[in-house]
């Protein structure tokens, strides 16, 4: 695999735990605050984000390349509302897109066929990631202030199964 090519299999990497990090960040602020479901939902995001970067661990490795672990940012925490982490949730999964695009096309360019194929997952992957967001972010919109409806859309979080 060429070394630009692993390089930004590796930052992935990278970028896939911290986004575990980030929801976990998000799962404890949840939790301390009772909202038990929206926790749920966050706890399975970060497993979901830990098997990325599993996934690209091992692909990495499979292809007789090498996995180089940096450091994670630590999360700036500070949040405020269900429906602020909502939307930061949302805006993450987009920059994620973004980067997974990045190098499904270095990859094109690069004629690294495994590489595009093994991509391809992660593309359509983000498409799920980011309508799941886009609709919570949209059920908050809609309870508003209503706090009986806050809890409701709690309980249907905690119900939720991970599509993993
Ligand atoms: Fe690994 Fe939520 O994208």
């Amino acid at each position: 695999m060429k070394e630009n090519l692993q390089q930004a299999l590796n930052d992935q990497i990278n970028h896939e735990l911290y986004a575990a990090y980030l929801y976990l960040s998000m799962a404890e602020h949840f939790q301390a605050n009772n909202l038990d479901g929206f926790a749920h939902w966050m706890r399975q995001q970060r497993e979901e984000e830990t098997g990325h970067a599993m996934k690209i661990f091992d692909f990495v490795l499979d292809r007789d390349g090498r996995v180089k672990l940096q450091t994670i940012e630590a999360p700036k925490g500070g949040y405020k509302s269900t429906l602020e982490i909502a939307k930061q949730a949302l805006a993450h999964e987009q920059k994620v897109t973004q980067e997974i695009n990045e190098i499904y096309e270095l990859a094109k360019t690069e004629k690294d066929y495994p590489t595009e194929a093994f991509m391809q997952w992660f593309v359509l992957e983000q498409v799920e990631e980011e309508a799941t967001a886009l609709k919570v972010v949209e059920r908050l919109e809609m309870a508003g202030n209503d706090q009986a409806a806050l809890l409701m859309l709690d309980r249907e979080m905690g119900a939720r199964t991970s599509t993993e």
